[in-house]
């Protein structure tokens, strides 16, 4: 919604630079012939940064959101959790993580602050747990 976020507003400052830079970088990679809306996303786990962009399909369906793309680059090098994230656009307000990618980023990191920033140097800041209140998760399955 334009002019208002249920997020907190923060200053640009108050992002890890490298994250941001990190994320951008991946945003430079994004492939969206479709949608023309890139999207780059860094996570932080312990002092390795991880990179995912969107990737685009003719079959839309098979999307793959940037912020699912960084996880998955975590998972594949044998991370299992992380600390933070930075969600990179051009958009005219930062973008805010798809349903699914709230459930992707709980399964591994309720924890983790994800930043929301875009090219202009606006900046959100929230977590992944106040963005998934009450989500499934491994507690609900039968042991
Ligand atoms: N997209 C993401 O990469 N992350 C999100 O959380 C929301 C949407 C991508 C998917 C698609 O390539 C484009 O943005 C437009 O939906």
């Amino acid at each position: 919604m334009a002019g208002r976020s249920e997020f907190a507003v923060v200053e640009l400052e108050a992002v890890p630079s490298d994250l941001v830079t990190a994320a951008r970088q991946a945003f430079g990679n994004a492939y969206a012939p479709y949608s023309r809306f890139g999207v780059g996303a860094a996570l932080r786990a312990g002092d390795v940064v991880y990179l995912g962009a969107n990737v685009e399909n003719a079959s839309f369906g098979l999307t793959r959101c940037a912020e699912q793309s960084a996880v998955q680059a975590l998972v594949t090098a044998g991370g299992r959790t992380f600390d933070e994230m930075v969600v990179y656009t051009e958009s005219a307000e930062p973008s805010s993580p798809c349903g699914a990618c709230r459930q992707v980023l709980a399964e591994f990191a309720p924890d983790a602050r994800v930043y929301l920033v875009n090219h202009r140097g606006a900046a959100l800041s929230t977590t992944v747990s106040e963005l998934l209140p009450g989500g499934f998760d491994s507690s609900k399955l039968p042991s």
